[in-house]
């Protein structure tokens, strides 16, 4: 079954192992999680920022939990929604027991932001593993890649126990090695 929480009571008590998405608003988790499982609307996607606002916790297989987390850097929700937003986030990513790791979605197109460096600074403190995905890719000519792939590396100063994958939801790039990203780090 796959449901919502805002606070830790309402979290699922199976005790499967959880891998959760990151990153700003309209970045594309929502797009991920249904390119990973080939849906086109599992996860509710927008093209308006905000669409997420729970932790959504998607069944998969009854073998894991991929979780939906709200978008930072969303300019638009009030101040008080985003401190809502950061404790509910920080609660999850810091006493969550099954989580196994997290993937930091970047927009491949720029820089990292200020946001998506703390991000990765926060969960690297608490000794999350992490995939960082750079997005988007399909908006990107092949022979720019490999800059996104420097500016992201040198930006977030990505650990050598941490990786970074180039991905698209339009294309389908990178969705096998996300995947065993994911099953290497479910034990
Ligand atoms: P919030 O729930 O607001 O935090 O956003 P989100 O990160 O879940 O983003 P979502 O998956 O809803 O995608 C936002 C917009 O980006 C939608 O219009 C998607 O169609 C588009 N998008 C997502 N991934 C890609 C991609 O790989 N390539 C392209 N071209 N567009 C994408
Ligand atoms: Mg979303």
């Amino acid at each position: 079954m796959n449901l919502s929480a805002v606070s830790s009571k309402q979290y699922p008590s199976e005790g499967y192992p959880e891998i959760a998405l990151l990153g700003r608003s309209n970045v594309g988790k929502s797009s991920l999680i249904n390119t990973l499982i080939n849906r086109k609307s599992f996860a509710r996607t927008s093209s308006t920022p905000g669409k997420t606002q729970t932790l959504n916790f998607y069944n998969i297989e009854d073998l894991l939990y991929l979780v939906d987390v709200p978008g930072y850097g969303f300019a638009k929700v009030s101040k008080k929604q985003r401190e809502e937003f950061g404790v509910m986030i920080e609660e999850y990513l810091t006493t969550r027991e099954p989580l196994k790791g997290v993937i930091i979605l970047v927009d491949g197109r720029h820089a990292p932001s200020d946001d998506d460096i703390s991000m990765y600074q926060f969960v690297s403190y608490y000794h999350i593993p992490t995939l960082v995905v750079a997005t988007k890719m399909d908006k990107i000519k092949g022979n720019q890649w490999n800059k996104t792939i420097s500016q992201v590396t040198k930006a977030m100063e990505i650990n050598q126990t941490d990786s970074l994958q180039l991905f698209s939801a339009e294309t389908k790039k990178g969705k096998e090695e996300v995947w065993t990203w994911i099953e290497d780090h479910m034990k």
